[in-house]
């Protein structure tokens, strides 16, 4: 799954940016609130609007304190997925069953120098894992290689049926990162300036798209 992310969207256009990638997966909405990352983007009102005029499933991705009192509303205005930071708060599990409570997927995500193994135990209670291959805050970043060990301790769990969810990456994608991300079991591709940064959009997720396609087709 390709997800583009709207954070290098021109914020003034979004229906007409979430047009330009008609074809994809999931959108990706990073929520920002200066506080857990030192950048500041949109909230619950902007996400209910981009609600309205996509079909495509979004895919919040919280970078907020205090996920216990924000996550579920963006549950209930009809994300597909919500994800918060396991960095934000004592109680994950709380969180993602208010989330699931709520309607939508829930969403566990670990900084690039977050260990993945204290979360392991509770993975069983999320839809998805997103692996940070930036420190959140800002698009245009380098992708970090070491986190991809993250994920494959992951893949490797859900290839034993030991868990069932969604591996996604963010940060750093582009046409010289994704197959490495894409041989390291990824699911799910969170691409910001690699998308937007394109004059057609769409056909830039496609191209993506088809590089995961031929990796996993050298791995079968
Ligand atoms: C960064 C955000 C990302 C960002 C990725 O904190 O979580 O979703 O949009 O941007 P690129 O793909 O440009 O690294
Ligand atoms: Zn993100």
């Amino acid at each position: 799954m390709i997800a583009p992310s709207i954070l290098s969207a021109d914020f003034a256009n979004l229906a007409a940016e979430l047009k330009a990638i008609e074809g994809s997966d999931w959108v990706h909405v990073d929520v920002m609130d200066n506080h857990f990352v030192p950048n500041l983007t949109l909230g619950l009102p902007v996400v209910q609007s981009i609600l309205k005029v996509t079909d495509i499933p979004v895919d919040c991705h919280l970078m907020i304190e205090n996920p216990e009192r924000w996550a579920p509303g963006y549950a209930e205005a009809g994300a597909y997925n919500v994800t918060f930071h396991a960095e934000t708060t004592d109680d994950p599990i709380a969180v993602a069953r208010d989330i699931r409570a709520a309607g939508a997927k829930a969403g566990l995500s670990v900084k690039p120098n977050t260990p993945i193994e204290p979360y392991l135990e509770i993975l069983k209670e999320f839809d998805t894992l997103l692996v940070m291959s930036v420190e959140p805050g800002f698009g245009g970043q380098s992708f970090i290689g070491h986190v991809l060990e993250k994920a494959r301790t992951v893949r490797n769990l859900v290839d034993a049926g030991e868990l069932r969810l969604v591996v996604e990456i963010d940060g750093g994608i582009n046409m010289d990162t994704i197959e490495q991300a894409a041989e390291a079991g990824v699911d799910c591709f969170v691409a910001g300036s690699a998308v937007y940064g394109t004059s057609d959009p769409a056909a830039t997720v496609e191209t993506l798209r088809q590089k995961v396609i031929a990796v996993e087709a050298t791995a079968e």
